[in-house]
Protein backbone atom coordinates (compact mmCIF):
# COMPACT_ATOMS: atom_id res chain seq x y z
CA UNK A 1 0.00 0.00 0.00
CA UNK A 2 1.40 3.11 -1.19
CA UNK A 3 0.53 5.90 1.62
CA UNK A 4 2.04 9.15 2.37
CA UNK A 5 3.56 9.12 5.88
CA UNK A 6 1.62 11.33 9.05
CA UNK A 7 3.49 13.42 10.77
CA UNK A 8 3.95 12.55 14.67
CA UNK A 9 3.22 8.48 13.73
CA UNK A 10 4.48 7.47 16.89
CA UNK A 11 3.09 9.64 19.19
CA UNK A 12 -0.56 8.70 17.41
CA UNK A 13 0.41 4.96 17.96
CA UNK A 14 1.87 5.20 21.10
CA UNK A 15 -0.99 7.55 22.37
CA UNK A 16 -4.20 4.92 21.25
CA UNK A 17 -6.35 3.69 23.96
CA UNK A 18 -6.94 1.59 20.97
CA UNK A 19 -3.55 -0.06 20.14
CA UNK A 20 -2.64 -2.99 22.63
CA UNK A 21 1.30 -2.47 22.52
CA UNK A 22 1.83 -6.17 24.32
CA UNK A 23 -0.05 -8.12 21.81
CA UNK A 24 2.01 -11.63 23.23
CA UNK A 25 1.11 -10.87 26.93
CA UNK A 26 -2.57 -11.39 26.44
CA UNK A 27 -2.29 -14.98 24.30
CA UNK A 28 -4.99 -17.01 25.79
CA UNK A 29 -6.86 -14.37 27.51
CA UNK A 30 -8.40 -11.45 24.90
CA UNK A 31 -11.63 -12.02 26.75
CA UNK A 32 -10.20 -9.81 29.37
CA UNK A 33 -9.17 -7.19 27.13
CA UNK A 34 -13.05 -6.87 26.40
CA UNK A 35 -14.24 -7.72 29.50
CA UNK A 36 -16.56 -10.30 28.83
CA UNK A 37 -17.54 -13.44 26.42
CA UNK A 38 -18.53 -12.30 23.10
CA UNK A 39 -17.16 -13.26 19.88
CA UNK A 40 -13.63 -12.12 18.69
CA UNK A 41 -13.50 -11.30 14.74
CA UNK A 42 -10.03 -10.63 13.33
CA UNK A 43 -9.51 -8.56 10.63
CA UNK A 44 -5.86 -9.53 8.78
CA UNK A 45 -4.45 -6.60 6.93
CA UNK A 46 -6.77 -4.08 7.60
CA UNK A 47 -5.11 -1.14 6.44
CA UNK A 48 -6.36 2.82 7.43
CA UNK A 49 -9.42 1.39 9.41
CA UNK A 50 -12.78 1.95 7.27
CA UNK A 51 -14.15 -1.70 7.38
CA UNK A 52 -13.45 -2.67 11.35
CA UNK A 53 -14.36 1.00 12.14
CA UNK A 54 -17.65 0.35 10.99
CA UNK A 55 -18.08 -3.17 11.90
CA UNK A 56 -17.69 -2.94 15.59
CA UNK A 57 -19.55 0.19 15.48
CA UNK A 58 -22.90 -1.93 14.09
CA UNK A 59 -21.68 -4.66 15.89
CA UNK A 60 -21.40 -4.07 19.63
CA UNK A 61 -21.99 -7.74 20.42
CA UNK A 62 -19.11 -8.96 18.59
CA UNK A 63 -15.68 -7.79 19.65
CA UNK A 64 -12.84 -7.03 16.90
CA UNK A 65 -9.45 -6.60 16.43
CA UNK A 66 -7.22 -5.04 13.56
CA UNK A 67 -3.88 -6.65 12.31
CA UNK A 68 -1.48 -4.42 10.41
CA UNK A 69 1.94 -4.79 9.78
CA UNK A 70 2.33 -0.71 9.29
CA UNK A 71 3.01 1.39 11.78
CA UNK A 72 1.74 4.49 9.16
CA UNK A 73 -0.97 2.66 8.34
CA UNK A 74 -2.50 1.26 11.41
CA UNK A 75 -1.74 5.37 12.88
CA UNK A 76 -4.33 6.47 10.42
CA UNK A 77 -6.95 3.85 12.01
CA UNK A 78 -6.06 5.42 15.39
CA UNK A 79 -6.34 8.95 14.06
CA UNK A 80 -9.72 8.22 12.95
CA UNK A 81 -10.58 6.36 16.89
CA UNK A 82 -9.30 9.42 18.40
CA UNK A 83 -13.13 10.71 18.96
CA UNK A 84 -14.72 7.84 19.32
CA UNK A 85 -15.76 5.47 21.83
CA UNK A 86 -16.08 1.65 20.73
CA UNK A 87 -15.47 -1.00 23.94
CA UNK A 88 -16.03 -3.80 21.17
CA UNK A 89 -12.37 -2.82 18.83
CA UNK A 90 -9.01 -3.07 19.42
CA UNK A 91 -5.77 -2.81 16.89
CA UNK A 92 -2.36 -4.83 16.94
CA UNK A 93 0.54 -3.51 14.81
CA UNK A 94 1.83 -6.98 13.83
CA UNK A 95 2.95 -9.22 11.24
CA UNK A 96 0.26 -12.00 10.28
CA UNK A 97 2.97 -14.84 10.68
CA UNK A 98 3.38 -13.93 14.59
CA UNK A 99 -0.32 -14.76 14.95
CA UNK A 100 0.36 -18.29 16.80
CA UNK A 101 2.49 -16.33 19.74
CA UNK A 102 -0.60 -13.34 19.96
CA UNK A 103 -3.78 -15.58 20.05
CA UNK A 104 -4.57 -19.39 21.08
CA UNK A 105 -7.97 -20.55 20.71
CA UNK A 106 -10.17 -17.39 21.10
CA UNK A 107 -11.09 -16.34 17.60
CA UNK A 108 -14.35 -17.08 16.10
CA UNK A 109 -13.76 -15.23 12.89
CA UNK A 110 -10.98 -14.13 10.09
CA UNK A 111 -11.71 -10.87 7.77
CA UNK A 112 -8.81 -11.25 4.68
CA UNK A 113 -10.08 -8.06 2.98
CA UNK A 114 -8.31 -7.05 -0.33
CA UNK A 115 -5.19 -8.77 1.03
CA UNK A 116 -2.04 -8.16 -1.22
CA UNK A 117 -2.42 -10.70 -4.09
CA UNK A 118 1.47 -11.32 -5.21
CA UNK A 119 1.00 -12.20 -8.58
CA UNK A 120 3.95 -14.11 -9.39
CA UNK A 121 4.00 -17.46 -8.49
CA UNK A 122 7.41 -17.77 -6.60
CA UNK A 123 5.67 -15.35 -4.18
CA UNK A 124 2.75 -17.34 -3.49
CA UNK A 125 3.62 -18.30 -0.04
CA UNK A 126 3.41 -14.91 0.98
CA UNK A 127 -0.44 -14.93 0.00
CA UNK A 128 -2.84 -14.66 3.32
CA UNK A 129 -4.76 -17.87 1.86
CA UNK A 130 -1.82 -19.58 1.27
CA UNK A 131 -1.22 -23.29 2.94
CA UNK A 132 1.28 -21.37 5.15
CA UNK A 133 -1.18 -18.78 6.76
CA UNK A 134 -3.57 -21.24 6.66
CA UNK A 135 -1.96 -23.39 9.23
CA UNK A 136 -1.45 -20.40 11.58
CA UNK A 137 -4.96 -19.94 11.52
CA UNK A 138 -5.72 -23.72 12.55
CA UNK A 139 -4.69 -22.37 15.99
CA UNK A 140 -6.46 -19.00 16.48
CA UNK A 141 -9.44 -20.42 15.95
CA UNK A 142 -11.62 -21.37 18.92
CA UNK A 143 -14.14 -24.00 17.57
CA UNK A 144 -15.37 -23.34 13.91
CA UNK A 145 -13.33 -21.76 11.70
CA UNK A 146 -14.67 -19.12 9.49
CA UNK A 147 -12.60 -17.11 6.78
CA UNK A 148 -15.09 -14.16 5.10
CA UNK A 149 -12.38 -12.65 1.81
CA UNK A 150 -13.12 -10.02 -0.50
CA UNK A 151 -10.85 -9.03 -3.04
CA UNK A 152 -11.20 -7.21 -7.03
CA UNK A 153 -8.35 -9.97 -8.27
CA UNK A 154 -9.54 -12.80 -9.72
CA UNK A 155 -6.16 -14.79 -9.53
CA UNK A 156 -6.21 -14.03 -5.57
CA UNK A 157 -9.66 -15.56 -5.77
CA UNK A 158 -9.48 -18.53 -7.77
CA UNK A 159 -6.05 -19.54 -5.66
CA UNK A 160 -8.23 -19.27 -2.62
CA UNK A 161 -10.84 -21.30 -3.17
CA UNK A 162 -8.76 -24.01 -4.09
CA UNK A 163 -6.25 -23.55 -1.23
CA UNK A 164 -8.94 -23.20 1.48
CA UNK A 165 -11.33 -26.19 -0.21
CA UNK A 166 -7.66 -28.36 -0.43
CA UNK A 167 -7.55 -27.24 3.25
CA UNK A 168 -10.43 -28.67 4.26
CA UNK A 169 -12.71 -25.64 4.22
CA UNK A 170 -15.85 -25.80 2.43
CA UNK A 171 -17.30 -22.78 0.47
CA UNK A 172 -20.56 -21.83 2.53
CA UNK A 173 -21.39 -18.59 0.11
CA UNK A 174 -19.31 -16.89 -2.82
CA UNK A 175 -20.61 -13.86 -5.11
CA UNK A 176 -18.73 -12.88 -8.09
CA UNK A 177 -20.39 -9.28 -7.61
CA UNK A 178 -20.98 -8.56 -4.26
CA UNK A 179 -22.40 -5.28 -5.04
CA UNK A 180 -25.27 -6.89 -6.99
CA UNK A 181 -25.74 -9.54 -3.95
CA UNK A 182 -28.19 -9.74 -1.13
CA UNK A 183 -24.74 -10.36 1.56
CA UNK A 184 -24.91 -8.05 4.37
CA UNK A 185 -21.77 -5.86 3.49
CA UNK A 186 -19.28 -3.08 4.95
CA UNK A 187 -16.82 -1.16 2.56
CA UNK A 188 -13.21 -1.27 2.83
CA UNK A 189 -10.95 1.69 1.59
CA UNK A 190 -9.67 -0.21 -0.93
CA UNK A 191 -13.73 -1.26 -2.15
CA UNK A 192 -14.23 2.00 -2.49
CA UNK A 193 -11.94 2.81 -5.01
CA UNK A 194 -12.58 0.01 -6.98
CA UNK A 195 -15.87 -0.07 -6.83
CA UNK A 196 -15.72 4.24 -8.14
CA UNK A 197 -13.73 2.37 -11.25
CA UNK A 198 -16.52 -0.01 -11.42
CA UNK A 199 -14.60 -2.92 -10.78
CA UNK A 200 -16.42 -6.15 -9.47
CA UNK A 201 -15.95 -7.30 -6.15
CA UNK A 202 -15.78 -11.22 -5.29
CA UNK A 203 -16.53 -12.51 -1.85
CA UNK A 204 -16.65 -15.38 -0.09
CA UNK A 205 -17.13 -17.07 2.92
CA UNK A 206 -15.48 -20.37 4.18
CA UNK A 207 -16.16 -22.77 6.97
CA UNK A 208 -14.23 -25.78 8.16
C1 LIG B 1 -4.09 -3.95 -0.17
S1 LIG B 1 -4.18 -3.43 1.47
C2 LIG B 1 -5.92 -3.59 1.89
C3 LIG B 1 -6.29 -2.80 3.11
C4 LIG B 1 -7.75 -2.93 3.59
N1 LIG B 1 -8.04 -4.29 4.02
C5 LIG B 1 -8.73 -2.52 2.52
O1 LIG B 1 -9.40 -3.40 1.97
O2 LIG B 1 -8.82 -1.31 2.23
C6 LIG B 1 -3.46 -4.82 2.32
C7 LIG B 1 -3.06 -4.48 3.76
O3 LIG B 1 -2.61 -5.68 4.39
C8 LIG B 1 -1.45 -5.39 5.16
N2 LIG B 1 -0.68 -6.65 5.27
C9 LIG B 1 -0.08 -7.31 4.26
N3 LIG B 1 0.57 -8.40 4.72
C10 LIG B 1 0.36 -8.42 6.06
C11 LIG B 1 0.78 -9.29 7.09
N4 LIG B 1 1.57 -10.35 6.85
N5 LIG B 1 0.41 -9.02 8.36
C12 LIG B 1 -0.38 -7.93 8.63
N6 LIG B 1 -0.80 -7.08 7.68
C13 LIG B 1 -0.44 -7.30 6.42
C14 LIG B 1 -0.75 -4.32 4.35
O4 LIG B 1 0.17 -3.58 5.13
C15 LIG B 1 -1.92 -3.48 3.85
O5 LIG B 1 -2.26 -2.45 4.75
Amino acid sequence: MRIRNLKNTDEIVNNSKYLIKNPKDYKGNYKKIFNNNNPIHLEIGMGKGDFIINMALVNPKINFIGIELHTNVIARACKKLENLELPNLRLINVNALELNDVFDKEIDLIYLNFSDPWPKKRNSNRRLTSEIFLNIYEKLFRDKKIIRLKTDNTLLFEYSIISLTNYGYKIDEISLDLDNSDIENIETEYETKFKSKGIKINYLKAIK
